[in-house]
């Protein structure tokens, strides 16, 4: 019998764009995006039927590969990193003849030369009409790159004649507000700004589509998300690794580039920010900016007091040594980039303000999570609330982005027995034993949306702008700064001690997520 709610499914999906076929060109293929998720994305996307037909993927890179030897090393690692492998490894075969690797120095013409030919020599002319350019590369490189090609004739700025094409442009979208503006004023020499996709891979994951879902497709939340009913906000994406082996990028970077500036403030963003008037990209992106625009800056003088930054030493943990970060692989000895960013934020209209958002996010924490938490006011001073004191907890509703994604309202409730004792209780709605297991990889929605043209879940050049302003007064004051012994935290820890004052100075303390799970 068919369940009542499977009956009460409403699908959206006429809204949705439909893939047309595409010719996708990556360029930096060989490094580990295009290993560790792009193509087992994109095989995933084939096992489904999902891509559009004809599909073919030019990767570009200067290592001596041809397109047989190619597909053979793709193979390992989409064995190693795609979850469903196992299930369709029968159709690897059918899925690498549409896989072929174009040899060159991206900063050398001739290559984007051969890349025309490649491209005008596809099996159909509907793949030449469709093009895909994903820029997995340093920024530094997306300027050039994009001259090139279009020296090249394969861009095109008219988006009446063919090619349509598209630049998808991972991040970081430059290294401060002066240099993303200025690639974006670069780019759109070359291109209209509704051709140029920025990537988040934030936006792409389930859970963080459905923050707009929850918000407006239900009326018992929105009607007491605002200051009336919240008392603060915490955003909090923790790592339990270090960087690993990408210490050659992470020293450039450090976590404010890495995740503050996107992945939190996009969370942040879709959180807060009032209905849009429609489910139109720019309407949805309008609203962003708008939230964006409304967080009051941070004056230089007030750095300190609004932000914490630290990075981890070496610590046993779960019985392993791990070591500090400036003894990681390509990391400088005496490096002072952050590996945990702490922030406090207002936001300064109607509905926020006087509400404080806490944001932070670190490596080698103590857990791994994405959530937010949006901790309510408590009740009046009265029965329950003037008995208990600060033994009775505020009811809270935390978005559980990852992993265990769900959503937990914790309220409090009397504990059975002839005394009146109340401890919080957690009503609990969890993806996988409501839908299943599998959660689809961030990048397959994104690269679908990308050969479609849909650019709901892609940064817009005012978006990346305005994101970029938030944390510059942050970025001046911390580079070339030395780091004060207090700033340091030991990894496997929830990052460094005078963290814990950011949050102290309202009242309020880091709720943890390993001190309350989510059952
Ligand atoms: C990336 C950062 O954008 O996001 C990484 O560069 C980080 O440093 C990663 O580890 C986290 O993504 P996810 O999807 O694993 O939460």
């Amino acid at each position: 019998m068919q369940r009542l709610d499977d009956l009460l499914i409403c699908r959206l999906d006429n809204n949705r764009k439909q893939s047309q076929p595409c010719t996708l060109v990556i360029f930096g293929a060989t490094g580990d995006l295009t290993a560790r998720k792009l193509m087992p994305s994109l095989f995933h996307l084939f096992c489904e039927e999902q891509l559009p037909l004809p599909f073919r993927v030019i990767c570009v890179g200067r290592r001596d590969f041809n397109d047989e030897t190619w597909r053979e090393r793709l193979m390992e690692s989409v064995r190693e990193f795609a979850k469903h492998y196992d299930n369709c490894a029968r159709l690897w075969y059918r899925f690498s003849t549409k896989i072929f690797y174009c040899k060159g120095d991206i900063s050398d013409h001739s290559l984007y030369t051969n890349l025309h030919k490649a491209i005008a020599e596809g099996e159909s002319d509907e793949l030449k009409h469709n093009l895909v350019f994903y820029l997995a590369t340093a920024p530094d490189l997306f300027t050039m790159i994009t001259e090139h090609l279009s020296k090249a004739g394969l861009l095109n700025k008219d988006e009446h004649t063919a090619p349509n094409c598209r630049l998808v442009l991972e991040k970081p979208f430059g290294t401060d507000a002066k240099s993303a503006k200025q690639l974006n004023a670069r780019l759109t020499e070359f291109l209209h700004e509704k051709q140029l996709y920025r990537i988040d891979h934030y936006l792409g994951k389930e859970t963080v589509q459905n923050l707009l879902t929850f918000r407006f497709s239900n009326a018992i939340f929105e009607p007491l998300w605002n200051q009336k009913y919240i008392d603060h906000v915490q955003i909090t994406v923790s790592e339990k690794n270090g960087i690993g082996s990408r210490g050659g990028y992470y020293d450039h970077a450090g976590a404010l580039r890495d995740m503050m500036q996107n992945h939190i403030l996009q969370i942040l963003a879709l959180i807060s920010m009032e209905p849009p008037v429609s489910l139109a990209p720019e309407a949805i992106r309008d609203e962003k900016v708008k939230l964006l625009k409304s967080i009051r800056p941070i004056a230089p003088e007030h750095v300190d007091r609004l932000s914490v930054r630290g990075q981890y030493t070496g610590a046993q943990v779960d019985g392993r040594h791990l070591p500090a970060y400036r003894q990681e692989e390509r990391v400088a000895p005496g490096s002072n980039t952050e590996t945990y960013a702490a922030l406090s934020l207002r936001i300064d209209n109607w509905r926020w303000g006087g509400v404080p958002f806490y944001l932070r996010t670190g490596k080698n924490l103590a857990a791994s999570t994405s959530q937010a938490r949006i901790q309510f006011r408590m009740p009046p001073p009265v029965l329950f609330a003037s008995q208990c004191g600060p033994t009775l907890d505020s009811n809270s509703i935390t978005l559980r982005l990852q992993p265990d994604e769900g959503i937990t309202l914790r309220f409090n409730g009397k504990i059975p027995g002839l005394d009146i004792q109340i401890r919080p209780v957690r009503m609990n709605f969890n993806y996988q034993s409501e839908f299943g297991a599998y959660t689809r990889e961030a990048y397959e929605r994104l690269l679908m949306d990308a050969m479609a043209g849909d650019s709901t879940l892609f940064i817009r050049r005012d978006e990346v702008e305005t994101a970029w302003d938030i944390v510059e007064p942050l970025l001046q004051k911390w580079s070339g700064r030395p780091l004060g012994e207090e700033e340091f935290y030991p990894a496997g820890s929830w990052g460094p001690e005078n963290a814990d004052a950011l949050p102290a100075r309202n009242g309020h303390n880091w709720r943890n997520p390993d001190l309350e799970p989510a059952e």
